[in-house]
């Protein structure tokens, strides 16, 4: 279906986090030319489409999600014609790129921001979100601690920041900066990207009250969320940017946008919904009671997680395509987090690949997953750079933790896990530079790395190889792109969906435990065989599934059919 409206369906995407990929001139930081270097490696993996953090000149607060020059790279990254010869290099591979849109706030290093504080008077003041007063408008806290409002030097005035005080957020109400931001948008993909992820896309409307919430917190503050992020109005902004920017290039676009209820999907993802897909995060943070608030920890278990997966699915399929993930540069390692003691047995980090990547949707690999990485255990509050994570470890001991757990839940959930430097070999710094990385590569580095499981049968590496060529080139490949699914019912530690297409159905299984059980098959599935997993062996006994030990099962019935053929 390449070609069609609906050509990012077909498209296995990696994600990488520039400053911990690759670094090419051994300062330390990964970088642009360092991914152009590893496109053999990608190419091989068998991915599709590369989704590249924000690589913006910027202050590097939040390493990159503050951009205070939209239309200049930062220099530790590369220079424009770096990432030509990027997006040039990976084009002749079949790599197509997206990159990473940061439109709901700037740095407040960015030129207009500045403008605006020194010259009040100016168009740019309106580009943001300034009150005037002797103290903030009002409770709210920001995603990364503390209040929204940052008191303006040398005047009586405050502006809004959602996320941290160096991210203030833009004024979408004002026409003409809404008109600056969509040329920006059109430049890039004049340039031949083929699309963009989008960040916080759900913040851009603001409910402009500002009035005081319920405190939920020891410090007073609510939560900005319900104030700030996916506001009544804001389809308005949402349709005018589509029009404007992405329907005049027919990208692909993902967005970041948490709060959106499963009723507005049509809206947001249906036929003339405003993005291509968008990211669930609600089975991603089920550990916590939200993406701001790891100190408040949930237990779960296997079928609740099946059950938020399956009903994200369901919901999703009713109008539009699944942007399918279990890891991203804000969360922990997929191995700590859903495999919890079992995240160094291969099998489990196969089965929980297997278990995602067979959803409808296009599946999100982020950097490093293929090696089934695991999270790194910081031994003091010190060793983080995420300001997330110095955040959360201040509020968890306001909160009334201990140090200790504060320290243990900080580990948990830290974004830093995600971002060590890629291990690509087991020599000192792992392969990834010569020089000391910005940030420590993990413990596991010498053992955990792509060397060590390149070629290698058995290895994690190779599985997720041969998991994106059976989607991909399979002779299945068309119920597992295109085909329907719904949840089959199976007992507590499994998870298991149907994919169908045409005459063509797959049952997919997926055992989380570390012991044996038994599934009932659906009455048409008695007889199938195992057609990939990763032990296909499957010994059926009335009706009856036996799953070993964290087998991934994919079963068809073992009879010609037509549609499989090529
Ligand atoms: C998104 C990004 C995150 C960033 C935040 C503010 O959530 O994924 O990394 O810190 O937006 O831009
Ligand atoms: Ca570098």
């Amino acid at each position: 279906m390449a070609g069609s409206g609906t050509w990012w369906k077909e498209e296995v995407v990696y994600q990488i986090y520039p400053r911990s990929f690759k670094d090419s001139n051994n300062d330390g930081i990964g970088d642009i030319r360092g991914i152009t270097e590893k496109l053999d490696y990608l190419k091989e993996l068998g991915i599709t489409m590369l989704w590249i953090c924000p690589i913006y000149q910027s202050p590097m607060d939040d390493n990159g999600y503050d951009i205070s020059d939209y239309c200049a790279l930062a220099p530790e990254f590369g220079t424009m014609e770096d990432l030509d010869e990027l997006i040039a290099e990976a084009g002749r591979k079949g790599i197509k790129i997206i990159l990473d849109l940061v439109i709901n706030h700037t740095s407040d290093e960015h030129q207009w921001f500045r403008e605006a504080l020194e010259h009040p008077d100016s168009g740019f003041h309106d580009y943001y979100i300034f009150r005037e007063g002797s103290k903030p408008p009002c409770n709210w806290r920001s995603i990364f601690g503390g209040s929204v409002w940052e008191k303006v030097e040398g005047r009586d005035e405050y502006y809004f920041h959602a996320f941290g005080k160096k991210q203030p957020d833009l004024n979408w109400e004002n026409e003409k900066l809404r008109r600056q931001l969509y040329n920006m948008v059109n430049g890039w993909l004049e340039k031949g990207i083929a699309g963009f992820r989008i960040d916080a896309i759900t913040f851009i409307k603001k409910d402009l009250s500002f009035a005081d919430r319920e405190p939920d917190g020891v410090d007073g503050l609510a939560k900005c969320t319900k104030g700030s992020r996916n506001q009544p109005g804001i389809g308005a902004f949402l349709k005018e940017l589509k029009q404007e920017t992405f329907d005049k290039h027919g990208c692909v676009t993902v967005a970041e946008a948490p709060g959106v209820p499963y009723e507005d999907l049509d809206e947001f993802i249906g036929p003339d919904g405003y993005f291509s897909m968008i990211f669930d995060f609600r089975y991603a943070d089920l550990d916590i009671a939200s993406g701001s608030e790891w100190f408040k920890r949930r237990s779960w278990n296997v079928r609740e997680l099946g059950g938020k997966i399956m009903d994200s699915q369901m919901a999703v399929q009713k109008y539009g395509w699944s942007a399918n993930f279990i890891e991203n540069h804000d969360q922990p390692r997929a191995t700590t987090k859903y495999l919890k003691e079992a995240q160094d047995d291969p099998q489990a980090v196969k089965m929980l690949a297997a278990m995602y990547f067979f959803l409808r949707g296009t599946p999100f690999i982020y950097q490093g997953q293929e090696l089934g990485m695991v999270n790194f255990e910081r031994q003091s509050p010190e060793l983080f750079n995420d300001i997330s994570s110095i955040d959360q470890y201040q509020r968890s001991l306001e909160e009334g933790l201990d140090p200790d757990e504060a320290l243990r839940i900080v580990n948990l959930r830290s974004r830093d896990n995600a971002r060590t430097p890629f291990p690509w070999d087991g020599s000192r710094y792992g392969g990834f530079s010569q020089s000391r990385p910005w940030l420590p590569m993990t413990m596991e580095y010498p053992v955990i790395h792509a060397e060590a499981q390149s070629g290698v049968q058995d290895s994690v590496l190779e599985f997720y190889k041969s998991m994106i060529q059976f989607r991909q080139h399979g002779p299945y490949r068309d119920c597992l792109i295109y085909g329907s699914i719904r949840p089959i019912e199976s007992s507590g530690n499994v998870i298991a969906y149907e994919r169908q297409k045409d005459d063509v159905t797959i049952w997919c299984y997926y055992n989380f435990s570390h012991t044996g059980t038994q599934e009932r098959l659906p009455d048409d599935a008695a007889g199938a065989v195992g057609i990939w997993g990763n032990d296909t062996d499957a010994e059926i006994r009335d009706g009856m599934l036996c799953l070993k030990p964290f087998q991934a099962i994919l079963l068809k019935q073992d009879v010609p059919q037509s549609g499989t053929h090529s």
